[in-house]
């Protein structure tokens, strides 16, 4: 199925590892020019190589999110080497650790809504004018399957992923007739990097998160990936304002 990405500028924010850099290269694979954002530059210029490899063009910026005006400035650079993006990935993993909410200082509340929620509308933002101007558009933001259950200590994160779902309903009511959707693809537990290292010396919860799920296994990067980039393609031009879960169906074995 020729998902129609060949030729299109794609940027993923959060693209330097872990679910955002499988992202990269399936968007490579299938013939989009790839800009990588996160703040470690290494994994960044990692990610742009690896697009180079697969033959197309590619852009790295090491930059904080919440560095706005260095953010503005590499959407800037980006867009100057490869043309104003039509497919936006936010990916961007906010860091958290399960607090009860009478516990979260007021900074780390503020941050964590800044750096998953705040960011994710300014990029929303920033990549609309060039969509518009191209009639053609895909938002994709990675939202997580906290939105629709309760975890523990996760009341800040929760809120920045459910807000997340509630602004692609309203971005597809605003940019539906100019072309551009907006979705939320929402993972459950994923075997990235950063999960695989959290569960090494906790074989216990590791097995807990499996038994979880419908199929006893976990969900891989790659595999939340196949659904980001479907949503970015020329495919999905009917599928908008909604939320798509990458699961592995965790939410509906939780009795047994
Ligand atoms: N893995 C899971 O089980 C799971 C489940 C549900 C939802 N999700 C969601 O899936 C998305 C990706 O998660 P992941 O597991 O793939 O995480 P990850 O492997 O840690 O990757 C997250 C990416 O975000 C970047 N990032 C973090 N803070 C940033 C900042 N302030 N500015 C710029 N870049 C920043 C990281 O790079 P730097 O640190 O170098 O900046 C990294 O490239 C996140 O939205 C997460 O909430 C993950």
């Amino acid at each position: 199925m020729d998902l129609g990405l060949t030729g299109k500028t794609a940027l993923v924010v959060g693209g330097g590892r872990g679910i955002g850099r499988a992202t990269v290269r399936l968007l490579a694979q299938e013939g989009a020019h790839v800009a990588v954002f996160s703040r470690t530059a290494s994994e960044v210029d990692d990610a742009a190589a690896e697009v180079r490899a697969i033959g197309r063009k590619a852009f790295a910026a090491s930059v904080d999110v919440l560095d706005r005006p260095k953010f503005h400035a590499a959407f800037d650079a980006a867009q100057s080497a490869l043309g104003a993006p039509s497919v936006l990935v936010w990916c961007v993993a906010p860091f958290w650790k399960p607090t009860r909410l009478q516990h979260l200082p007021d900074e780390e509340l503020d941050q964590l809504l800044a750096t998953d929620l705040s960011a994710a509308l300014v990029a929303c933002r920033r990549a609309l004018d060039g969509m518009l101007e191209l009639q053609f558009g895909r938002l994709v933001l990675v939202g997580s399957l906290v939105s629709q259950v309760g975890i523990a200590g996760g009341t800040a994160y929760a809120a920045a992923k459910a807000g997340l779902e509630g602004a692609v309903r309203a971005l597809s009511v605003d940019y539906a007739r100019r072309g551009i959707t907006a979705n939320v693809v929402s993972p459950g537990f994923t075997a990235s990097e950063r999960l695989e290292q959290r569960l090494a010396g906790d074989p216990e919860q590791r097995e807990k998160l499996v038994r979880h799920t419908t199929r006893r296994a976990l969900v891989t990067p790659a595999e939340v990936a196949e659904a980001i980039v479907f949503l970015c393609s020329t495919r999905a031009a009917a599928i908008t304002g909604t939320v798509l879960e990458v699961t592995a169906g965790a939410h509906l074995n939780t009795l047994w």
